[in-house]
């Protein structure tokens, strides 16, 4: 089945509103590539200038919380960044599940909510080195997506992101081959949780993709698109990646 690509940035913790020029530029460039998605998953601060000077983008978050409101000091709930002007979100990301010791269950709950809002959602998984280097790749994924992929997943508003710990940020990538396989290996789970829902739905990968090397992990068999975070921070290294994909 054939599916858009969808080009993701995750601007982490980076980003004042000095670098808005940037989102112009990227949105243009977006304009220019109808035939592929692209988002751009901001600071919670940036979340509605950004929507206000995107028209080709989506803009997201990087996290959001489980309930929809309550007692909890510093957090963002799914309608508050609905009414930012993000119209997704990531959860699950690696970072939060280190820093934060978010859970797969918790990405299940954040997606939830999110789903509950009407925001599209972006769910990471993926391996430690340890992990990969004790043959449990696999194993580790299949069981991120068993516990945090919510009942009633489609791919009108759901996407996946298989990002290996060890990769991201270091400039270290998988071979495409080990890439193929966790990606084929995420879809039969996606198929026996969800059924056929799982074709329409896309599996990221994310992990050092560059201009470089964008071409070549975009043409991997179920490779949907890219997350992408250092290369997303300025228009000159994201826009060739948007152009890979088109
Ligand atoms: O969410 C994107 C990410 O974790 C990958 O980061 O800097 O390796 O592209 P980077």
């Amino acid at each position: 089945m054939s599916r858009r690509k969808l080009v993701a940035g995750n601007w982490k913790m980076h980003g004042l509103r000095g670098q808005l020029a940037e989102i112009a530029k990227i949105d243009a460039a977006a304009a220019a590539a109808p035939g592929v998605d692209v988002a751009l998953c901001v600071p919670a601060t940036l979340v509605h200038p950004a929507s206000e000077i995107a028209r080709s983008v989506q803009i997201g978050g990087q996290d959001v919380h489980a309930n929809d409101r309550g007692a909890h000091t510093g957090c963002v709930s799914a309608e508050m960044l609905v009414e930012a002007g993000a119209t997704i979100v990531i959860v699950g990301h690696s970072e939060r599940r280190a820093d934060q010791n978010e859970t797969s269950h918790d990405a299940w709950a954040k997606a939830a909510a999110a789903r509950r809002h009407g925001l599209n959602v972006i769910l990471c998984c993926g391996e430690t080195e340890a992990e990969r280097d004790a043959g449990r790749a696999e194993r580790v994924v299949q069981a991120q997506i068993e516990k945090s992929v919510p009942e009633g997943a489609s791919g009108d508003w759901f996407t996946l992101a298989y990002e290996p710990r060890w990769a991201i940020g270091t400039g270290r990538t998988p071979s495409p081959d080990e890439i193929a396989q966790v990606h084929a290996i995420a879809r039969a789970k996606l198929r026996q949780m969800v059924g056929d829902a799982a074709d329409g739905i896309r599996i990221l990968y994310g992990g050092s993709v560059t201009g470089a090397n964008a071409a070549a992990i975009l043409s991997i068999d179920d490779v949907d698109g890219a997350l992408v975070g250092g290369a997303s921070l300025t228009a000159d290294k994201f826009v060739p990646i948007i152009e890979a994909a088109a």
